[in-house]
């Protein structure tokens, strides 16, 4: 099979996909009444059943037709001008056709494909922006090894762009009380989501303010989470980027949010992930810009790091150097009431490393950390190689 769509809207569509894509190969398979769970990032896929996801769902089938797949399709309704967590969701829980083991691919550090490289396209729904859709289209394909099919509006769309919503208030000075959001998936134990929020914490309150944190890995903490987001002045999102934006967890959380709120309020993020650069964090960014005018918040800046893969894995003493710099930014949030201040800017750190750093890096360390990466596998009970092809 080389080309295979999957709908998370329904068989109401296939006619439309199929007058879209005329591939001769074609599969299209109905995911709206699938049982499909989120990603909650538990790197099983990767480091002890290699290419076999922990989670025992309907996906574990569209992993099989992925194995013979060449050109994936996916097929979505869009929220805050990206796909919506449905569609987002078969995107997160593609990891299973990656290995850990990192490698240089086209100048970048990219995982390697387990079995060969899938061209991405995307048939969306709703008032997304087309560019922003190609946008992520060819960074999704480009981590996967292959090309960009395109993005493609279904129906008639409402044309209005996010970006042209009206601007709300801007709250200024000290952020009192900091809400927190843990958007990660991960169960907070084993989130390093929560191992930075930790060390921006200790910053908040050595500048004096208050905070409250809820994690969205745990259900039962949503409907508190939501009401807290209504009241607050001062919210903060610290999530992981999983591909190329907002987990698809934390997308189904923002759905189930009001639009409207009753007093104005600063909606900041803090981002990242596991890879070093920060134009890896950009088309997120920019997602995160248009956001909180759809809640009636206003934006408070995006503090954006990379590098954070297995911080909880590290020894105490490692781990606590590494979160170490969020802690002064507790401080300046504390202080500014937000991230819009250059130390955000500039916490980042380099863009992009020029190609000698890169082709270096790849020559002297690749070998060292994807030999980490084997070593932790069998410290987890792995039996079988990291590039173990399952379903061939
Ligand atoms: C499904 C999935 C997708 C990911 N996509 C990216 C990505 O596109 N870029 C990146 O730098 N890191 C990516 N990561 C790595 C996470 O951002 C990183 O491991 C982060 O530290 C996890 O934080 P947490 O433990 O709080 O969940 C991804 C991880 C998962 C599980």
């Amino acid at each position: 099979m080389k080309t295979l769509v999957l709908n998370t809207l329904g068989n109401d569509y296939t006619e439309q996909i199929k007058a879209l894509i005329k591939d001769k190969e074609i599969e299209i398979v109905d995911t709206s009444g699938m049982k499909i769970a989120h990603c909650m990032g538990c790197n099983q896929c990767w480091l002890k059943m290699p290419g076999i996801c922990a989670i025992k769902d309907d996906y574990e089938e569209i992993i099989k037709k992925l194995v013979e797949t060449e050109n994936l399709w996916i097929v979505s309704d869009t929220r805050f001008g990206f796909l919506d967590y449905k569609g987002k969701r078969l995107m997160d829980r593609i990891m299973p056709m990656m290995n850990m083991t990192i490698v240089l691919r086209d100048g970048r550090m990219r995982h390697e494909e387990r079995y060969h490289p899938l061209n991405i396209g995307l048939l969306y729904k709703g008032d997304a922006d087309q560019a922003i859709m190609e946008d992520w289209c060819k960074r999704t394909a480009a981590k996967i090894g292959g090309h960009s099919l395109g993005a493609i509006a279904l129906g008639i769309n409402a044309k209005q762009s996010v970006g042209e919503r009206e601007a709300m208030p801007v709250i200024t000075g000290r952020a009192k009380h900091v809400f927190i959001i843990n958007g990660s998936p991960r169960v907070a134990k084993f989130s390093n989501t929560d191992k930075i929020i930790h060390s921006f914490v200790k910053g908040l309150e050595e500048a004096g303010s208050t905070w409250e944190l809820h994690n969205l890995s745990s259900r039962k903490e949503w409907e508190t989470a939501r009401e807290a987001f209504l009241t607050n002045k001062h919210i903060l999102i610290a999530f992981p980027l999983y591909v190329e934006c907002m987990p698809s967890m934390m997308l189904e959380f923002l759905e189930t949010l009001p639009s409207e709120r009753k007093q104005p309020a600063l909606l900041s993020f803090l981002l990242h992930g596991g890879m070093e650069e920060g134009n890896e964090f950009r088309f997120c960014e920019r997602i995160l810009q248009e956001l909180p005018a759809q809640f009636g918040c206003s934006y408070g800046g995006t503090l954006i790091h990379g590098g954070s893969f297995g911080i909880r894995t590290r020894e105490d003493a490692v781990k606590a150097k590494i979160v170490a710099p969020y802690e002064k930014m507790g401080r300046l949030f504390a202080q500014n009431g937000n991230f819009l201040i250059p130390e955000a800017k500039k916490f980042t750190g380099p863009e992009q490393y020029p190609w000698l750093v890169r082709k270096m890096v790849s020559l002297l360390f690749l070998k060292k950390v994807n030999k980490g990466f084997e070593d932790f596998a069998k410290s987890w009970g792995c039996t079988r190689p990291l590039d173990d092809k399952p379903y061939n």
